[in-house]
């Protein structure tokens, strides 16, 4: 699919999708080219020449899909002057859930407070963060909603064979956020190119069930034919940027920057030279988180916002790619003035830290209330002052009391 923005809804003022709001949280942990020489027959010198890349983030035990993303989000409502009940709709793209359910996105929505957001999380690999604004923008353009949370995070660490030396070298854990919000401000998300092709399901995948498990592949560890999936990226970046752009109804030399997934350099510099855009125009920081699927456009995003290589009415590309295999670009013109001059006011940061605080202590509650109700029914159920308190605890509940 392809779609542009250009003609009004229904006969009246068309709405953007604007980004407002940009985060980004990384693992303390770093994993450099000479770690990994330790533990694999690889060396520094052929991973920074065949990758671009120098080192990368590992989560620790405690660290998660969901609270990596959970700080990127806090970090992207930081910048803005939200707090989390005003969001509509939470999407995780990821493909390294905590759960197959619940939902990263439902768990995030809890955490933050966001009791007035549906959340889910949306599967297309390393393509997933552009599939996802497009549906967070699309539902804000229908006028559906009006603020939308969307996040890339992934631990890709956990889905790593650690001695495939094809894969494990490129791969790191992190994540990046941004908040899209109506507006009637021409910008925003402009256009939109998504497309797949299952047929290549078999250069790219983690198999979740044994029937999928031939050859060297293992369960719930990443395969991939790197020299195959490299050709197809070269391909699709091309093909799709120049899709999106020409839906935005803008040429290639409008475009200030490009935000590839960082998948490789390689690909990168071969992209830039057959799009014929200068290398500086493609953002790039693979080098110091390697490729984070899902997570490397919005946290490229945030690194490109931070140091000033985005200003207002720039247009910027995000392009997409990886296992489906699936890819997508989407043109966005950016409409925030530069990160000095964006404050958020002192009372929404109570609220928003007021929020996450009532968000712990009602999850804390709901945990406890149910042990204490299994504890109070194992008692006899009829006697006196433990029924009273069996229907105090059945009554309390912070649902309604926003
Ligand atoms: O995010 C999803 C999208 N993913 C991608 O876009 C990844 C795309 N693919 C790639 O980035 C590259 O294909 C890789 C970095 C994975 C591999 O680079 P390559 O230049 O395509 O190498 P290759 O697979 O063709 O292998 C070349 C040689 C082989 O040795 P022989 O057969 O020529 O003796 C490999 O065994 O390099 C060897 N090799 C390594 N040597 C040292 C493969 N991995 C390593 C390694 N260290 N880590």
């Amino acid at each position: 699919m392809a779609n542009n923005i250009s003609s009004p809804q229904n006969g009246n003022a068309p709405i953007y999708a604007n980004i407002i709001g940009w985060g980004m949280a990384v693992p303390e942990t770093r994993l450099t080219n000479e770690d990994l020489e330790a533990i694999l027959d690889t060396s520094d010198e052929w991973i920074r020449s065949r990758t671009g890349i120098h080192e990368r983030r590992i989560a620790s035990e405690k660290e998660t899909t969901a609270s990596l993303g959970l700080k990127a989000a806090q970090q992207a409502l930081s910048v803005t002057n939200l707090v989390p009940s005003t969001l509509d709709m939470v999407i995780v793209a990821t493909c390294t859930p905590d759960y197959r359910f619940p939902s990263t996105a439902s768990l995030i929505q809890n955490s933050l407070g966001a009791s007035q957001a549906g959340a889910f999380d949306l599967s297309a690999a390393c393509s997933g963060f552009v599939y996802a604004i497009q549906m967070a923008a699309q539902a804000i353009r229908s006028g559906s909603i009006k603020t939308a949370l969307v996040i890339g995070s992934e631990t890709m660490s956990r889905v790593l064979d650690w001695q495939d030396r094809g894969t494990s070298i490129l791969f790191g854990d992190g994540a990046g956020a941004v908040i899209l919000q109506a507006s009637e401000e021409v910008g925003g998300v402009l256009s939109a190119v998504l497309r797949s092709d299952g047929a290549g399901a078999d250069l790219l995948g983690i198999p979740a069930i044994p029937n999928y498990v031939t050859g060297d592949r293992k369960l719930n560890k990443m395969y991939m034919i790197g020299r195959d999936v490299f050709k197809f990226a070269t391909r699709v970046i091309h093909e799709s940027v120049i899709e999106s752009v020409e839906a935005a109804g803008i040429t290639l030399a409008d475009v200030a920057l490009i935000i590839p997934h960082q998948a490789n350099d390689r690909i990168l510099q071969s992209a830039a030279r057959s799009l014929n855009v200068d290398r500086e125009r493609f953002m790039t920081n693979l080098d110091r988180y390697g490729n984070t699927s899902a997570a490397s456009i919005p946290i490229a995003l945030y690194e490109a916002v931070q140091t000033g290589r985005i200003k207002e009415g720039d247009y910027i590309v995000f392009v997409g790619f990886g296992g489906g295999l699936s890819w997508g670009a989407i043109v966005i013109q950016w409409r925030v003035p530069r990160p000095a001059e964006v404050h958020s006011s002192r009372i929404a940061k109570q609220r928003r830290q007021f929020s996450y605080l009532r968000a712990r202590v009602r999850g804390r509650w709901k945990y406890w209330r149910r042990r204490l109700r299994m504890l109070v029914n194992r008692v006899r159920p009829n006697y006196g002052r433990i029924y009273r308190l069996r229907s105090k605890i059945d009554e309390y509940d912070f649902e309604d009391d926003e």
